[in-house]
């Protein structure tokens, strides 16, 4: 399979850059030592290798504490993951949120037969869809898909199925969330999933 990276617009780039990356307020270091049981499923370091579990390395400082708060709420649900957030405390959150801030996120590829699909994708990402008044994603998440901390979460380097996933679920409600839910109540099964495929291996 050729192994396609997908660039993006140099200009846009340094604007982001820009904007002050938040400081976690965990000890990454601290962190490190409480991920024992994450690694499982979240893979080495926070990258996962299975499909269905999604990467957390290189996630913008915020985000997987607001998520893990989630969890152990049950304002987001989960059968599998709900249970491994419920004995975390503040401090341990704040920990293992510092923790995967500070790795590297992966670089993920698609095939040369996926870049259209890609392609198609990449038009909504980045200029919206009209006909339905979506916002472009990337005017959240950022032009490279990393996020901007603490709220809006990086997407490039995820696992396209996790992303397609989330979205459906964003779709569907079971997922809630007063942004996302009506964006992608607005796509398409086929346009979320070309748009997972995009930002999935973007660079
Ligand atoms: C048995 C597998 C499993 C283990 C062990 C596990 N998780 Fe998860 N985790 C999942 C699954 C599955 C999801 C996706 C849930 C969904 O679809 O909403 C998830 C989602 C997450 C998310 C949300 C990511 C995002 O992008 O929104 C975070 C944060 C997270 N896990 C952190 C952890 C931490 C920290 C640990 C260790 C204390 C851990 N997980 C242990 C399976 C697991
Ligand atoms: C106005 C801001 C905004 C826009 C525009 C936006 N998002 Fe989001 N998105 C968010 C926020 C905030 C979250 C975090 C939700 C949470 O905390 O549970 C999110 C979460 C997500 C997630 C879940 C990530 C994870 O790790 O679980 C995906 C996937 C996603 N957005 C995709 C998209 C796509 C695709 C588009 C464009 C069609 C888009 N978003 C447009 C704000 C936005």
């Amino acid at each position: 399979m050729m192994r396609i990276r997908l660039g993006v617009i140099p200009g846009l780039v340094a604007a982001l850059a820009l904007t002050a990356p938040a400081q976690a307020a965990g000890d990454a270091e601290a962190g490190a030592g409480k991920v024992a049981t994450c690694v499982a499923c979240h893979g080495q370091g926070g990258v996962s290798t299975n499909p269905e579990y999604p990467s957390l390395a290189g996630q913008v400082p915020g985000y997987v504490g607001k998520q893990l708060h989630a969890f152990k709420s049950g304002k987001r649900q989960n059968p599998v993951m709900s249970p491994m957030a419920v004995p975390l405390s503040e401090e341990d959150i704040a920990d293992i949120d510092a923790y995967y801030a500070a790795q590297e996120a992966p670089q993920r590829f698609i095939g040369e037969e996926q870049v259209e699909a890609a392609r198609r994708g990449e038009r909504i990402y980045r200029g919206g869809y009209r006909p339905f008044s979506v916002a472009a994603c990337m005017g959240c998440h950022g032009p490279g898909g990393h996020g901007i901390p603490p709220h809006y979460p990086r997407l490039s380097g995820q696992q396209a199925a996790y992303l397609e996933n989330q979205l459906l679920a964003f779709k569907s409600g079971e997922r809630e969330h007063d942004i996302m839910n009506p964006i992608a109540f607005k796509l398409s099964r086929e346009q979320i999933r070309d748009i997972a495929l995009y930002v999935s291996a973007l660079e």
